[in-house]
Formats: C-alpha cells, sequence, structure tokens
C-alpha cells in the first residue's frame, strides 16, 4: 500500500521532459531520478513505464459536482473518483446546489462530507446572494473554501447577483478570490423577447452573445481594478474578450478556457444538438481559434472543464428547455493529450 516504483518514464517535469524513475513512499513522491538507477524495494509494486508519459496530477479549478441535492447524478465520491479516473487529483467545485452552498453551515457540510467521501484534494467556493455579505466574510480564510462565486448572469440553478450597487457591496467588503461568471443579465433579458420564438440550437449563442459576455467581462475587470480585489473570470468564450484581457489584465485578474471551448464550435452544436447546450455556449470558430492562441500567450492562466453531469435523459426534453453543461472531468485531460498529439498544443503547456 502507497510503495510504488515507476521505471523508465519520460517525467514530464517543470523545465521539461527527461527520461527516469520515481518512487512513491507511503503515498508520497519521495524520489525522482532523471536517468534511472532506482533499485526497485520488496515491498513495492513496481510499474514499467517504458514509452509512456508520467504527468503530474491536474488541477481542475471548475467543476460542479451534485452533492447535495441531486446525489443520484453525482455525489463527492462518484465526482472524485471521475476526476482521479482521468488524471484530475485535486478540483474546485462551485456552490449551485441544492441547498446552495451560500453559508459557513453548507459549506461546512460539504467540507465534512468531502473529507469522507472524495477520492481527491479538494476545494468548494462559496455562492454570493444578494444579501449574503456576511455569510461571504465568515468563511474568509476557512480551510477547503477556495474563494467566491459570483454568477453574474443566470445560469443553471438560482444564484445572480448583477445590480451593480451589490456587486461594489460584495468587491468592497470581502477579501480573497472572487470568481465571476461573466454574462450580463440586463442585455440577456432585453433580448429574451426576440428569442422566444426561437427553438434552433443556433439562437442560444444569438442570445447569450459575444456582446453580453464582453459587457460583463469589463464591469468585472472595472469592480477588480476600484476595489483592488482579486479577481477570476471563469469561462472565457470569445475572442473579443480573450483579446480584450490581453490588454487590459494585470496581476490582480486571472482567467480560464473550458476544454469544450477549445474544442466545439457551431458545426459541432448543429450536429451535437442539445448535448453540447451550455452556458456561456460554444461560440464560433473564429473564438476558438483565438482562444487557443491566448492560451499559448498566457493570457488565459489554465484549462477547466466545467464540469456539469446533466443525464442524456434530461437532455431529451429539447432545446430551448433541456438543461445547460456538459460533464468533462474525467475525459479533460485525454482530450488535452489527443490536442497535443494532433499539434494543436504541446504537452510541456
Ligand atoms: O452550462 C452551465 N452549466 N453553466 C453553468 O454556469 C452552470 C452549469 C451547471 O451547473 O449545470
Ligand atoms: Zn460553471
Amino acid at each position: 500500500e502507497g510503495h510504488l516504483l515507476i521505471k523508465n518514464a519520460s517525467l514530464v517535469l517543470p523545465n521539461g521532459i527527461v527520461e527516469g524513475d520515481l518512487r512513491v513512499s507511503n503515498g508520497q513522491i519521495s524520489s525522482i531520478a532523471p536517468g534511472g538507477g532506482l533499485d526497485s524495494d520488496i515491498r513495492e509494486k513496481v510499474i514499467d513505464a517504458t514509452g509512456l508519459h508520467l504527468l503530474p496530477g491536474v488541477i481542475d479549478p471548475h467543476v460542479h459536482f451534485r452533492e447535495p441535492g441531486d446525489n443520484k447524478k453525482e455525489d463527492l465520491e462518484s465526482g472524485s473518483r471521475a476526476a482521479a479516473a482521468g488524471g484530475v487529483t485535486s478540483f474546485l467545485d462551485m456552490p449551485n446546489n441544492n441547498p446552495n452552498t451560500t453559508n459557513r453551515a453548507t459549506l461546512e457540510r460539504k467540507i465534512s462530507l468531502a473529507s469522507k467521501k472524495s477520492v481527491t484534494h479538494h476545494g468548494f467556493f462559496i455562492g454570493a446572494t444578494k444579501n449574503n455579505i456576511s455569510d461571504l466574510q465568515s468563511v474568509e480564510g476557512m480551510d477547503g473554501v477556495c474563494g467566491i462565486k459570483i454568477f453574474m448572469g443566470s445560469s443553471t440553478g438560482d444564484l445572480l447577483v448583477h445590480e451593480q450597487d451589490q456587486l461594489e457591496n460584495i468587491f468592497a467588503n470581502t477579501n480573497g478570490i472572487i470568481a465571476v461568471h461573466a454574462e450580463d443579465e440586463e442585455r440577456l433579458q432585453l433580448r429574451s423577447k426576440d428569442f422566444r420564438n426561437r427553438t434552433d440550437i443556433a439562437s442560444h449563442a444569438q442570445h447569450r452573445d459575444v456582446e453580453c459576455a464582453l459587457m460583463a467581462t469589463k464591469r468585472a475587470v472595472a469592480l477588480a481594478k476600484k476595489y483592488e480585489h482579486r479577481l477570476h473570470i471563469v469561462h472565457l468564450t470569445s475572442g473579443e474578450e480573450a483579446d480584450w484581457l490581453n490588454k487590459n489584465k494585470d496581476n490582480l485578474i486571472t482567467t480560464e478556457v473550458c476544454t469544450q471551448h477549445l474544442t466545439f464550435d457551431q458545426d459541432d452544436v448543429e450536429r451535437l444538438g442539445e448535448r453540447v447546450l451550455m452556458n456561456p455556449p460554444i461560440r464560433y470558430t473564429e473564438d476558438k481559434d483565438v482562444l487557443w492562441q491566448r492560451l499559448k500567450d498566457g493570457t488565459i492562466d489554465c484549462v477547466v472543464t466545467d464540469h456539469a453531469p446533466h443525464t442524456l435523459n434530461s437532455k431529451a426534453v429539447g432545446f430551448p428547455n433541456s438543461p445547460a453543461g456538459m460533464p468533462g472531468v474525467e475525459t479533460s485531460l485525454p482530450l488535452m493529450l489527443t490536442h497535443a498529439m494532433e499539434g494543436k498544443c504541446n504537452i510541456m503547456d
């Protein structure tokens, strides 16, 4: 148990890939030997990894597991096992649950459940509401809490904070990281009548358009700068946002891209329908290309999945009534390795 020797692997290390051996003792990496030469111990399981890469565990900082509230779809055990099966050894989980994770008690419950059920490292966001500033403050610095999540536009669940004074209040009176789902609620509501009668799935990205995402991204960045507050903008989807952030991002601000938005475009939406319905939506080839470019130049800091385990059955009701979201925590690393094989990126990126 916990003693392992991996021989002749292509070790993916911070400064490059080298052939060598790696030893795990008591469940922790105890030696890394570029060039190899580690002799096996009687207690150890030995794996010959000739021709194989050995990568560090992946961090997925954006998943939506369904505990509490919808454990049949996913709980912290099945979610973390899916993560581990896909090479993800740490996840950060979002607060749109039932009940929502918006105060100390609901957070403590999740942390305690995860300590028993999760097979991987984990952290949890607390969700902002219109009136829970004191709850947000009460969990600052607490072990297992990674930050505050604000849905600036409505998505799956009912978490939403979009009024300017309420946003100002949160940025002014909290510490730590604020992660925002950046879609502009006013624009969504204003234009919803234009899309009420549309049942074609292409209308999803037309309603939740680039302008909607860009407006909210700009608004969040302005708040971060005004209050000198650390900000993380979740799932960038448009080339315009990525280009704008390239010019306007400073060290207060980080951002991410989903594997889905690096992989799919409008043609996949036509082909796969509701299964690739998510918020913010899958966009266009030009957006996908710019997201790759901005990931490579470092404007985008990390790759995430926005893992959301909707069932095929619940998707089957058809657009516009199908729920938005896609799974991915188990497949993100294989998918990125496939992109690497095809030349879209490099294993060291
Ligand atoms: O498509 C989405 N699904 N976007 C979100 O913001 C939430 C997620 C979910 O929880 O289903
Ligand atoms: Zn999400």
